[in-house]
Protein backbone atom coordinates (compact mmCIF):
# COMPACT_ATOMS: atom_id res chain seq x y z
CA UNK A 1 0.00 0.00 0.00
CA UNK A 2 1.37 3.63 -0.83
CA UNK A 3 0.24 6.96 0.17
CA UNK A 4 -2.14 7.14 -2.59
CA UNK A 5 -3.71 4.36 -1.09
CA UNK A 6 -4.42 6.33 2.44
CA UNK A 7 -7.61 7.93 3.31
CA UNK A 8 -7.79 11.36 3.95
CA UNK A 9 -4.44 12.59 5.60
CA UNK A 10 -5.49 16.30 6.32
CA UNK A 11 -4.86 16.53 9.99
CA UNK A 12 -3.24 13.40 10.55
CA UNK A 13 -0.31 12.52 12.11
CA UNK A 14 2.08 10.46 10.07
CA UNK A 15 4.74 8.66 11.59
CA UNK A 16 7.10 8.61 8.83
CA UNK A 17 10.26 6.19 8.89
CA UNK A 18 13.06 7.64 7.00
CA UNK A 19 16.84 6.76 7.09
CA UNK A 20 19.10 9.20 8.02
CA UNK A 21 22.02 7.33 8.73
CA UNK A 22 23.70 9.46 6.80
CA UNK A 23 27.96 10.20 6.79
CA UNK A 24 28.93 12.93 9.12
CA UNK A 25 31.81 14.31 9.82
CA UNK A 26 32.29 16.43 13.09
CA UNK A 27 28.68 17.15 13.50
CA UNK A 28 28.07 18.36 10.12
CA UNK A 29 26.19 16.25 6.97
CA UNK A 30 29.11 15.02 4.48
CA UNK A 31 26.57 13.68 2.11
CA UNK A 32 22.82 14.04 1.61
CA UNK A 33 21.36 11.72 -0.67
CA UNK A 34 19.23 9.92 2.00
CA UNK A 35 17.35 13.65 3.37
CA UNK A 36 16.81 14.31 -0.44
CA UNK A 37 15.16 10.99 -1.49
CA UNK A 38 12.99 11.81 1.82
CA UNK A 39 11.54 14.77 0.77
CA UNK A 40 8.98 13.90 -1.97
CA UNK A 41 7.50 12.12 0.96
CA UNK A 42 7.46 14.56 3.79
CA UNK A 43 6.38 17.20 0.92
CA UNK A 44 3.41 15.24 0.00
CA UNK A 45 2.07 14.39 3.56
CA UNK A 46 2.33 18.38 4.11
CA UNK A 47 0.58 19.22 0.93
CA UNK A 48 -2.22 16.85 1.94
CA UNK A 49 -2.28 18.43 5.41
CA UNK A 50 -0.89 15.88 7.74
CA UNK A 51 1.55 16.72 10.37
CA UNK A 52 5.07 14.89 9.79
CA UNK A 53 6.69 13.03 12.64
CA UNK A 54 10.13 11.83 11.17
CA UNK A 55 11.82 8.38 12.96
CA UNK A 56 15.50 7.43 11.89
CA UNK A 57 18.24 5.91 13.62
CA UNK A 58 22.04 7.16 13.58
CA UNK A 59 25.02 4.44 13.75
CA UNK A 60 24.84 1.91 16.55
CA UNK A 61 24.47 3.21 19.61
CA UNK A 62 22.91 -0.20 21.12
CA UNK A 63 20.41 1.13 23.20
CA UNK A 64 22.38 4.10 25.15
CA UNK A 65 21.53 7.81 24.79
CA UNK A 66 25.16 8.26 23.14
CA UNK A 67 25.08 12.26 22.31
CA UNK A 68 27.86 12.02 19.21
CA UNK A 69 24.95 9.82 17.72
CA UNK A 70 22.25 12.35 18.08
CA UNK A 71 20.18 13.49 15.15
CA UNK A 72 20.21 17.20 16.01
CA UNK A 73 22.95 17.80 13.13
CA UNK A 74 20.36 16.72 10.53
CA UNK A 75 17.75 19.56 11.61
CA UNK A 76 19.81 22.37 9.86
CA UNK A 77 20.10 20.53 6.35
CA UNK A 78 17.11 19.28 5.96
CA UNK A 79 15.12 22.99 6.94
CA UNK A 80 17.40 23.84 4.08
CA UNK A 81 16.07 21.08 1.64
CA UNK A 82 13.16 21.06 2.87
CA UNK A 83 12.39 25.00 3.11
CA UNK A 84 10.14 25.00 5.59
CA UNK A 85 11.37 24.91 9.49
CA UNK A 86 12.42 21.82 11.06
CA UNK A 87 11.33 21.08 14.73
CA UNK A 88 13.34 18.79 16.64
CA UNK A 89 12.60 16.38 19.63
CA UNK A 90 15.10 15.07 22.49
CA UNK A 91 13.21 11.94 22.59
CA UNK A 92 11.21 9.68 19.93
CA UNK A 93 8.57 8.87 22.52
CA UNK A 94 6.84 9.65 25.93
CA UNK A 95 6.77 13.41 26.85
CA UNK A 96 9.35 14.80 24.80
CA UNK A 97 7.98 13.49 21.74
CA UNK A 98 4.64 14.20 22.92
CA UNK A 99 5.05 18.02 23.35
CA UNK A 100 6.78 18.59 20.50
CA UNK A 101 3.98 17.39 18.66
CA UNK A 102 0.92 18.60 20.76
CA UNK A 103 0.46 22.44 19.28
CA UNK A 104 2.17 21.43 15.65
CA UNK A 105 0.60 23.15 13.05
CA UNK A 106 -1.05 21.19 10.24
CA UNK A 107 2.01 20.28 7.48
CA UNK A 108 4.57 20.92 10.10
CA UNK A 109 7.45 18.23 10.72
CA UNK A 110 9.57 16.80 13.63
CA UNK A 111 12.34 15.63 14.03
CA UNK A 112 12.14 12.83 16.43
CA UNK A 113 15.66 11.59 17.94
CA UNK A 114 17.62 8.81 17.17
CA UNK A 115 15.03 6.00 17.52
CA UNK A 116 18.15 3.49 18.60
CA UNK A 117 18.64 5.21 21.62
CA UNK A 118 15.75 2.70 22.84
CA UNK A 119 17.17 -0.73 23.57
CA UNK A 120 13.42 -1.92 22.35
CA UNK A 121 13.98 -0.45 18.86
CA UNK A 122 16.57 -3.23 17.75
CA UNK A 123 14.86 -5.79 19.83
CA UNK A 124 11.68 -4.76 17.98
CA UNK A 125 9.85 -4.61 21.52
CA UNK A 126 5.95 -4.53 20.87
CA UNK A 127 5.88 -2.12 24.12
CA UNK A 128 8.37 0.24 22.54
CA UNK A 129 6.65 0.06 19.09
CA UNK A 130 3.06 1.05 20.99
CA UNK A 131 4.92 3.64 22.89
CA UNK A 132 5.91 5.06 19.18
CA UNK A 133 2.64 4.10 18.26
CA UNK A 134 0.59 6.48 20.26
CA UNK A 135 1.97 9.63 18.50
CA UNK A 136 0.58 9.30 15.37
CA UNK A 137 -2.65 8.05 13.46
CA UNK A 138 -0.74 5.99 10.51
CA UNK A 139 2.76 4.82 9.56
CA UNK A 140 4.93 5.59 6.19
CA UNK A 141 8.05 3.50 5.92
CA UNK A 142 10.08 5.80 3.28
CA UNK A 143 13.47 3.85 4.09
CA UNK A 144 14.15 1.11 1.88
CA UNK A 145 17.80 0.77 3.35
CA UNK A 146 16.55 0.26 6.67
CA UNK A 147 13.61 -2.81 5.90
CA UNK A 148 16.59 -5.45 5.87
CA UNK A 149 16.08 -4.83 10.11
CA UNK A 150 13.28 -6.01 11.72
CA UNK A 151 13.55 -3.50 14.75
CA UNK A 152 10.13 -1.60 16.31
CA UNK A 153 10.35 1.33 13.77
CA UNK A 154 10.83 -0.72 10.63
CA UNK A 155 8.68 -3.70 11.43
CA UNK A 156 7.01 -3.47 14.83
CA UNK A 157 5.02 -0.13 14.02
CA UNK A 158 3.80 -1.26 10.89
CA UNK A 159 1.65 -3.80 12.45
CA UNK A 160 0.34 -1.35 15.26
CA UNK A 161 -0.78 1.72 12.68
CA UNK A 162 -2.57 1.81 9.33
CA UNK A 163 0.34 1.53 7.18
CA UNK A 164 1.68 2.70 4.07
CA UNK A 165 4.94 2.50 1.39
CA UNK A 166 6.66 6.11 1.02
CA UNK A 167 7.08 7.38 -2.34
CA UNK A 168 11.33 6.80 -1.54
CA UNK A 169 10.35 2.99 -0.66
CA UNK A 170 7.69 2.89 -3.64
CA UNK A 171 10.61 4.15 -6.00
CA UNK A 172 13.09 1.34 -4.80
CA UNK A 173 10.93 -1.23 -5.09
CA UNK A 174 9.67 -0.52 -8.50
CA UNK A 175 13.06 -0.27 -9.63
CA UNK A 176 14.40 -3.49 -7.88
CA UNK A 177 11.21 -5.47 -9.58
CA UNK A 178 12.45 -4.36 -13.00
CA UNK A 179 16.13 -5.15 -12.32
CA UNK A 180 15.47 -8.55 -10.82
CA UNK A 181 11.60 -9.21 -10.04
CA UNK A 182 10.09 -8.61 -13.57
CA UNK A 183 13.16 -7.69 -16.28
CA UNK A 184 13.06 -7.27 -19.68
CA UNK A 185 15.74 -9.77 -20.85
CA UNK A 186 18.69 -10.92 -21.38
CA UNK A 187 19.49 -9.82 -17.95
CA UNK A 188 23.69 -9.32 -16.90
CA UNK A 189 24.62 -8.47 -13.52
CA UNK A 190 28.31 -7.30 -12.38
CA UNK A 191 29.37 -8.20 -8.61
CA UNK A 192 32.55 -6.97 -7.65
CA UNK A 193 34.53 -6.41 -4.28
CA UNK A 194 36.97 -8.01 -2.23
CA UNK A 195 35.82 -11.28 -1.03
CA UNK A 196 33.04 -14.50 -2.49
CA UNK A 197 32.56 -15.22 1.36
CA UNK A 198 30.81 -12.26 1.55
CA UNK A 199 28.39 -12.23 -1.69
CA UNK A 200 27.70 -16.22 -1.31
CA UNK A 201 23.94 -16.23 -1.18
CA UNK A 202 24.13 -13.30 -3.64
CA UNK A 203 26.01 -15.04 -6.17
CA UNK A 204 23.69 -18.11 -5.69
CA UNK A 205 20.85 -16.30 -6.38
CA UNK A 206 21.83 -14.55 -9.43
CA UNK A 207 23.17 -17.10 -11.03
CA UNK A 208 19.61 -19.08 -11.18
CA UNK A 209 18.32 -15.36 -12.53
CA UNK A 210 20.64 -14.01 -14.57
CA UNK A 211 21.54 -14.57 -17.95
CA UNK A 212 25.01 -13.41 -17.85
CA UNK A 213 27.36 -12.44 -14.47
CA UNK A 214 30.37 -10.60 -14.74
CA UNK A 215 32.56 -11.42 -11.62
CA UNK A 216 35.23 -8.60 -11.06
CA UNK A 217 37.15 -7.19 -8.04
CA UNK A 218 38.98 -9.41 -5.25
CA UNK A 219 36.31 -11.85 -5.56
CA UNK A 220 37.48 -12.90 -9.10
CA UNK A 221 40.87 -13.46 -8.01
CA UNK A 222 39.05 -16.83 -6.14
CA UNK A 223 37.49 -17.93 -8.89
CA UNK A 224 40.51 -17.82 -10.85
CA UNK A 225 42.57 -19.62 -8.39
CA UNK A 226 39.63 -22.16 -8.23
CA UNK A 227 40.17 -22.70 -12.16
CA UNK A 228 43.66 -23.14 -11.37
CA UNK A 229 45.14 -19.76 -12.81
CA UNK A 230 48.23 -18.51 -11.25
CA UNK A 231 47.12 -15.08 -9.37
CA UNK A 232 50.63 -14.48 -7.97
CA UNK A 233 50.44 -12.51 -4.79
CA UNK A 234 46.41 -11.63 -5.24
CA UNK A 235 44.38 -11.35 -2.52
CA UNK A 236 42.06 -14.65 -2.38
CA UNK A 237 40.18 -16.68 0.03
CA UNK A 238 41.89 -19.75 -0.93
CA UNK A 239 39.82 -21.30 1.07
CA UNK A 240 36.56 -20.42 -0.90
CA UNK A 241 37.80 -22.35 -4.26
CA UNK A 242 35.58 -25.11 -3.80
CA UNK A 243 32.99 -22.74 -3.33
CA UNK A 244 34.07 -21.20 -6.14
CA UNK A 245 33.89 -24.49 -8.62
CA UNK A 246 30.22 -25.17 -6.96
CA UNK A 247 28.99 -21.77 -8.23
CA UNK A 248 30.76 -22.28 -11.44
CA UNK A 249 28.85 -25.56 -12.02
CA UNK A 250 25.63 -24.10 -10.81
CA UNK A 251 25.84 -21.22 -13.19
CA UNK A 252 26.67 -23.79 -16.34
CA UNK A 253 23.85 -25.59 -15.20
CA UNK A 254 21.49 -23.08 -15.40
CA UNK A 255 22.33 -21.74 -18.67
CA UNK A 256 23.98 -18.38 -16.62
CA UNK A 257 27.49 -17.48 -18.72
CA UNK A 258 30.22 -16.37 -16.04
CA UNK A 259 32.47 -13.34 -17.46
CA UNK A 260 35.71 -13.83 -15.27
CA UNK A 261 38.53 -11.01 -16.22
CA UNK A 262 40.85 -12.60 -19.36
CA UNK A 263 43.18 -9.42 -18.78
CA UNK A 264 44.31 -7.93 -15.51
CA UNK A 265 46.24 -5.05 -14.13
CA UNK A 266 49.32 -5.92 -12.31
CA UNK A 267 51.30 -4.18 -9.65
CA UNK A 268 53.46 -4.80 -6.75
CA UNK A 269 51.65 -2.34 -4.60
CA UNK A 270 48.22 -0.75 -3.92
CA UNK A 271 49.93 2.57 -3.78
CA UNK A 272 49.31 5.85 -6.42
CA UNK A 273 51.53 5.94 -9.31
CA UNK A 274 52.98 2.11 -8.63
CA UNK A 275 54.25 0.52 -11.69
CA UNK A 276 51.79 -1.65 -13.42
CA UNK A 277 51.26 -3.73 -16.32
CA UNK A 278 48.74 -5.46 -17.96
CA UNK A 279 48.86 -9.14 -18.65
CA UNK A 280 46.99 -12.36 -19.58
CA UNK A 281 44.89 -13.88 -16.72
CA UNK A 282 45.76 -16.83 -17.51
CA UNK A 283 49.21 -16.87 -18.87
CA UNK A 284 51.33 -14.18 -17.04
CA UNK A 285 51.06 -12.99 -13.52
CA UNK A 286 54.13 -12.87 -11.83
CA UNK A 287 55.00 -14.50 -8.29
CA UNK A 288 54.88 -11.42 -6.16
CA UNK A 289 52.43 -9.54 -8.34
CA UNK A 290 48.68 -8.54 -7.45
CA UNK A 291 45.58 -8.71 -9.20
CA UNK A 292 44.38 -4.77 -9.00
CA UNK A 293 41.93 -4.30 -11.98
CA UNK A 294 40.44 -5.95 -14.63
CA UNK A 295 42.33 -4.98 -18.17
CA UNK A 296 41.28 -3.22 -21.20
CA UNK A 297 39.99 -6.95 -23.32
CA UNK A 298 37.78 -7.90 -20.09
CA UNK A 299 36.32 -4.37 -20.12
CA UNK A 300 35.43 -4.69 -23.75
CA UNK A 301 33.92 -7.65 -23.31
CA UNK A 302 31.96 -6.68 -20.62
CA UNK A 303 30.71 -3.38 -22.67
CA UNK A 304 29.70 -6.08 -25.49
CA UNK A 305 27.99 -7.92 -23.03
CA UNK A 306 26.35 -4.97 -21.52
CA UNK A 307 24.92 -4.21 -24.82
CA UNK A 308 23.26 -7.46 -25.62
CA UNK A 309 21.57 -7.24 -22.40
CA UNK A 310 18.37 -5.13 -22.20
CA UNK A 311 18.77 -5.37 -18.01
CA UNK A 312 21.76 -4.39 -16.10
CA UNK A 313 21.72 -5.34 -11.71
CA UNK A 314 25.87 -4.10 -10.46
CA UNK A 315 27.32 -4.46 -7.01
CA UNK A 316 30.22 -3.67 -6.92
CA UNK A 317 33.31 -2.28 -8.15
CA UNK A 318 35.94 -4.21 -10.66
CA UNK A 319 38.79 -2.99 -8.63
CA UNK A 320 40.30 -1.11 -6.03
CA UNK A 321 38.87 1.89 -8.27
CA UNK A 322 39.39 4.15 -4.90
CA UNK A 323 43.31 3.69 -5.90
CA UNK A 324 43.64 5.53 -9.55
CA UNK A 325 45.06 3.55 -11.92
CA UNK A 326 43.01 0.72 -10.51
CA UNK A 327 39.25 2.71 -11.06
CA UNK A 328 39.76 2.39 -15.01
CA UNK A 329 37.66 -1.07 -15.53
CA UNK A 330 35.23 0.29 -13.09
CA UNK A 331 35.04 3.76 -14.57
CA UNK A 332 34.84 2.63 -17.99
CA UNK A 333 32.17 -0.02 -17.65
CA UNK A 334 29.98 2.06 -15.49
CA UNK A 335 30.58 4.89 -18.17
CA UNK A 336 29.41 2.56 -21.05
CA UNK A 337 26.57 0.88 -18.47
CA UNK A 338 24.99 4.81 -18.29
CA UNK A 339 25.50 5.58 -21.77
CA UNK A 340 23.51 2.80 -22.76
CA UNK A 341 20.84 3.50 -20.08
CA UNK A 342 20.68 7.06 -21.41
CA UNK A 343 20.13 5.70 -24.84
CA UNK A 344 16.97 3.93 -23.04
CA UNK A 345 18.94 0.35 -24.37
CA UNK A 346 19.44 -0.82 -21.20
CA UNK A 347 17.56 -0.75 -17.59
CA UNK A 348 20.51 -0.03 -15.52
CA UNK A 349 20.29 -0.35 -11.45
CA UNK A 350 22.89 -0.17 -9.23
CA UNK A 351 23.66 -0.26 -5.30
CA UNK A 352 25.83 -1.27 -2.33
CA UNK A 353 27.56 1.33 -0.72
CA UNK A 354 31.39 0.81 -2.68
CA UNK A 355 29.18 0.88 -5.85
CA UNK A 356 27.26 4.06 -5.83
CA UNK A 357 31.02 5.87 -4.93
CA UNK A 358 32.46 4.03 -7.93
CA UNK A 359 29.68 5.72 -9.91
CA UNK A 360 30.00 9.04 -8.46
CA UNK A 361 33.94 8.85 -9.15
CA UNK A 362 33.23 7.74 -12.79
CA UNK A 363 30.90 11.03 -12.84
CA UNK A 364 27.78 9.05 -13.91
CA UNK A 365 25.53 7.91 -11.11
CA UNK A 366 22.72 10.34 -12.13
CA UNK A 367 22.31 8.61 -15.70
CA UNK A 368 21.95 5.20 -14.64
CA UNK A 369 18.07 4.10 -14.73
CA UNK A 370 18.22 3.94 -10.65
CA UNK A 371 21.14 3.97 -8.02
CA UNK A 372 19.50 2.50 -4.56
CA UNK A 373 20.41 4.40 -1.25
CA UNK A 374 20.88 1.07 0.25
CA UNK A 375 24.16 -0.93 1.61
CA UNK A 376 22.72 -3.84 3.21
CA UNK A 377 19.30 -3.99 2.29
CA UNK A 378 20.34 -3.97 -1.50
CA UNK A 379 22.54 -6.86 -0.99
CA UNK A 380 19.90 -8.73 1.32
CA UNK A 381 17.71 -8.33 -1.85
CA UNK A 382 19.93 -9.45 -4.00
CA UNK A 383 20.31 -12.64 -2.02
CA UNK A 384 16.56 -12.97 -2.66
CA UNK A 385 15.87 -12.61 0.94
CA UNK A 386 12.52 -10.69 1.94
CA UNK A 387 13.08 -7.46 3.69
CA UNK A 388 11.42 -7.93 7.27
CA UNK A 389 10.26 -4.13 6.72
CA UNK A 390 8.87 -4.62 2.91
CA UNK A 391 7.11 -7.61 3.88
CA UNK A 392 5.01 -5.66 7.36
CA UNK A 393 3.91 -3.00 4.54
CA UNK A 394 2.43 -6.35 2.77
CA UNK A 395 0.91 -8.01 5.66
C1 LIG B 1 22.48 1.57 6.31
O1 LIG B 1 23.18 2.59 6.46
O2 LIG B 1 22.77 0.66 5.51
C2 LIG B 1 21.19 1.50 7.04
O3 LIG B 1 20.88 2.72 7.61
C3 LIG B 1 21.22 0.40 8.08
O4 LIG B 1 22.13 0.69 9.10
P1 LIG B 1 22.62 -0.49 10.06
O5 LIG B 1 23.53 -1.37 9.26
O6 LIG B 1 23.33 0.19 11.22
O7 LIG B 1 21.40 -1.25 10.51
Amino acid sequence: RTLDDAPSLAGKTALVRVDFNVPMEAGKVTEDTRLRVALPTIQKLRDAGARVALLAHFDRPQGQRVPSMSLKPVVDDLEKLLGAPVRFADDCVGDEAKAALADLEAGGVVLLENVRFHAGEEKNDPAFAAQMAELGDLYVNDAFSAAHRAHASTEGLARLLPAYAGESMRRELDALDAALGNPQKPVIGIVGGAKVSTKLDLLKNLVGKLDRLAIGGGMANTFLFAQGVDIGGSLAEKDMADTARDILAEAEAKGCEILLPIDVVVAKDVKPGVDTHTVLAREEIGGDEKILDAGPLTVEKLIKAMALSRTLIWNGPLGVFEVPPFDAATVKAAQAAAQLAKAGALVAVAGGGDTVAALHHAGVAEDMTFVSTAGGAFLEWMEGKPLPGVEALRA
